[in-house]
């Protein structure tokens, strides 16, 4: 495998995943949905927050470890949820939880990964949640739950911004597909739940005819009865639904619009963060993801109330370069540069990350 020791950017492992990756497989992790503006967006609302830095404090020593629903984070950061992860390397989310292991940055394992549940929950060590895409056969939608539980995943976060696929439109000229030999694991059990025939992008096919498109607030209340774990949605960009959320017994939410694959037109995260934070109270935690791609973006996400962010694409780009010693690199990039971007703005520990900065 390439040494990624001279890849100093998660800009540099992209470019480096795409050498090494096939063309489709980099299409789908790449694509936003149509016009794939709010890709930019993402980015553009990180880069419009200026940071009003403080000077001559004692940055010497900082700490940028914190705590989440019980989790210890070396740093305020997350892996996001990503599906197909044996189409960038052969070890896939094996290789991803390993990276999990060794950093101790928690890993949220996909409903669409290509490796079971309970094989990735073999990896030791490794902090796990469980995201959950909801069938319209409840019987399976209930089983994969309590199969997270009883495989020791720490918390359930389910996914409510995508109803339907987002139109991606390289996979539908690609025809994507899985390759033969990789599946979805965690639904290789039940019956009927292999392939679907489409002239398209199949995944798109797959949540047309698979997915609950129905999903309501009252299947929250369905989900939460199911399991003790804490529930949190991913997909939220507005204070009403972040409300509705905590008065509903949601552990936390996440402000996300799926890394721009979703719905094109949707608010950039940073442009949602605030709303969604004055609308908890400090009830429960607020996630947010989408573009994080330096640390002094997870500085900023801080700043406007969050209590960490999830990285996205740039695990994928690790893992396509290196496997698990990509993900761990990518990862140590991130904390590197949150722990500089800290100390430069004046800041000795992550309490003192607050609105006060912007
Ligand atoms: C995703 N995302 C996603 N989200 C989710 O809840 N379940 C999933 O299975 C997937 N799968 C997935 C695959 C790929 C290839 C990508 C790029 C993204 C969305 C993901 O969790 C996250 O919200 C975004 O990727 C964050 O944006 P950045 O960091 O990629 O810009
Ligand atoms: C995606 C789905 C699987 O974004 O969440 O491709």
């Amino acid at each position: 495998m390439d040494d990624p020791g001279n890849l100093l950017t998660p800009n540099d492992f992209r470019k480096a995943a795409r050498q090494a990756l096939e063309r489709s497989a980099y299409d789908y992790f790449i694509s936003g949905s149509d016009a794939q503006k709010l890709k930019r967006r993402n980015r553009a609302a990180w880069d419009a927050l200026e940071i009003r830095h403080r000077v001559l404090v004692d940055v010497s020593k900082v700490d940028t470890s914190t705590e989440l629903l019980g989790l210890k984070l070396p740093f305020p950061a997350m892996i996001a949820p990503m599906a197909y992860q044996r189409l960038a390397h052969p070890v896939g989310e094996l290789a991803t939880a390993r990276a999990s292991a060794a950093s101790g940055v928690p890993l949220v394992v996909s409903t669409m990964a290509n490796v079971a549940l309970e094989e990735i929950a073999g990896v030791k060590r490794a902090p796990l949640w469980f995201q959950l895409y909801c069938h319209r056969d409840r019987e399976i939608t209930k089983d994969l739950i309590q199969r997270a539980e009883a495989a020791g995943y720490r918390a359930l976060v389910v996914t409510v911004d995508a109803p339907v696929l987002g139109r991606r439109l390289a996979d539908e000229r690609n025809a994507f597909d899985l390759p033969k030999g990789l599946t979805r694991a965690n639904l290789d059990r039940y019956a009927g739940s292999g392939s679907v025939a489409s002239d398209g992008s199949e995944l798109a096919e797959l949540f047309r005819t698979r997915q609950d498109a129905s999903l309501t607030w009252d299947d929250i209340d369905w989900i939460r009865s199911l399991t003790k774990l804490p529930v949190l949605l991913k997909g939220i960009v507005r204070g009403d639904d972040a409300k509705r959320a905590a008065d509903a017994g949601c552990a936390g939410v996440i402000v996300s619009n799926h890394g721009g694959r979703q719905l094109d037109a949707s608010i950039a995260s940073a442009r949602a963060l605030p709303e969604v934070v004055a609308g908890v109270e400090d009830r429960i935690p607020v996630l947010v993801d989408g573009g994080i791609e330096w640390g002094a973006d997870i500085l900023r996400a801080l700043a406007l109330g969050a209590k960490a962010v999830l990285i996205g694409r740039p695990i994928l780009w690790g893992l396509a370069v290196a496997g698990e010693a990509g993900v761990r690199r990518v990862l140590e990039i991130y904390q590197e540069d949150f722990t500089r971007a800290t100390q430069l703005a004046g800041c000795a520990s992550i309490t003192d990350i607050d609105s006060d900065l912007l």
